[in-house]
């Protein structure tokens, strides 16, 4: 079901990003870290290459990236930051920041962010800073950045008060996605970004989750139906940007799960216990589970999202929260924390069914309370 894109590497899918003069490319298919000096040179034909990354990915990806730079003579270095979200703090930004200038990197070079959300993050809102605004170019090593978090010009940096609290809106001038680099990640962060994927069918296209319903084997296996995955993914991210750059109207549909899913984060204490993925997992059974509660979609559409989410290994109960859920109480303390509750109403993204997500502004809190109430009781009774 891939659209034509064209071809950066061999057999790579090209999905482009339209926002006018801040448009890039991103490109998807085996290998293409091999390729990323030709594509970076191609795209910004003058820089010298700012690497960031984490110890992780250093030991693994950073000599390919390195050499294929060298064999197009584009100078480069390397700053690595320890694995991990503390990556994302003051601290850490503040010794990238000053690496960077001391290492006399001008507006035009390029800060390359080679790594998953948290380098991406972090490398991006350096780019966005630094000299007010260097070159920026993201090659995403998990899937969950691969389809998300690479694309779209979010980024920033962690603070006591809350995640990603500091940062700036600033695009990529170019995304490599290698779908290679993935048969390296643990299949619990591979399982984790493909409930991002999922997310994507159940915002607005429908065809995808069957297709996604009928193929995830495949996907999880690599090959020609992961990139496909992966391209569909980013088109229908590119698209939402396109369309609302910086979150005033339809963005917020990508938040679909992520009310429910943050606050199951939260109540695991943004740990390893329950990673990212796995937190949105739960809250988009949740928000479908919600939407027909409220009448707004069919029962049976709502089963089928669990039903997939679990097919694959996702968690799709609370009772599977690591370490237990907080009562409704503490649920709603922490929804709060993440959204504001005006007028005792909430904005949530709900649905009609599957891939007919929308925004819905004015849901009473009581009715979230109930619902959480209900959905407590069931999975924990007595
Ligand atoms: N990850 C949500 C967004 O990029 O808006």
């Amino acid at each position: 079901m891939a659209d034509e894109g064209k071809t950066g590497t061999s057999e790579a899918l090209t999905v482009p990003v339209a926002l006018g003069e801040r448009s890039y490319d991103i490109v998807i298919g085996k290998g293409v870290i091999e390729d990323a000096g030709r594509l970076i040179r191609a795209s910004l034909p003058k820089s010298k290459a700012c690497i960031i990354t984490d110890s992780n990915v250093a030991a693994v990806h950073l000599g390919t990236l390195e050499k294929a730079l060298r064999q197009v003579d584009i100078t480069a270095s390397a700053i690595v930051v320890p694995p991990g979200e503390a990556s994302k703090s003051f601290d850490i930004f503040e010794q990238v920041i000053d690496q960077v200038i001391g290492g006399r990197y001008e507006r035009g070079d390029v800060i390359v962010a080679l790594g998953g959300g948290v380098v991406g993050d972090l490398s991006g809102f350096v780019a966005g800073v630094v000299r007010r605004g260097m070159r920026f170019v993201q090659i995403p090593t998990t899937l969950l950045a691969q389809v998300d978090s690479s694309v779209g010009g979010k980024t920033g940096i962690n603070t006591r008060h809350g995640k990603n609290l500091v940062g700036v809106f600033h695009q990529p001038d170019l995304v490599l996605a290698d779908t290679t680099v993935l048969d390296t990640l643990p299949e619990r962060d591979f399982r984790a970004g493909y409930a991002e994927v999922v997310k994507y069918g159940l915002i607005d296209k429908a065809d995808f989750f069957s297709w996604l319903e009928t193929n995830w084997r495949e996907v999880f296996a690599g090959g020609p139906a992961r990139t496909e995955a992966i391209a569909v993914s980013c088109r229908s991210k590119a698209a939402i940007v396109a369309r609302d750059e910086k979150e005033t109207g339809d963005r917020a549909l990508l938040n679909l799960g992520h009310t429910f899913g943050h606050a199951i984060e939260a109540a695991a204490g943004f740990s390893t216990k329950l990673v990212h993925g796995e937190g949105v997992a739960i809250g988009m059974v949740l928000a479908h589970d919600f939407s027909a509660r409220l009448n707004q979609m069919s029962p049976d559409d709502a089963d089928r999202v669990r039903a997939h989410l679990r097919a694959v290994g996702l968690p799709t109960r609370l009772s599977e929260v690591p370490g237990g859920v907080p009562d409704v109480h503490g649920f709603m303390e922490l929804i709060a924390q993440d959204k504001k509750v005006q007028r005792g109403a909430l904005t949530f993204i709900l649905s009609r069914g599957i891939g007919q997500s929308f925004i819905a502004k004015d849901v009473p809190a009581e009715a979230v309370k109930s619902f959480l109430a209900d959905e407590l009781a069931k999975e924990f009774p007595g």
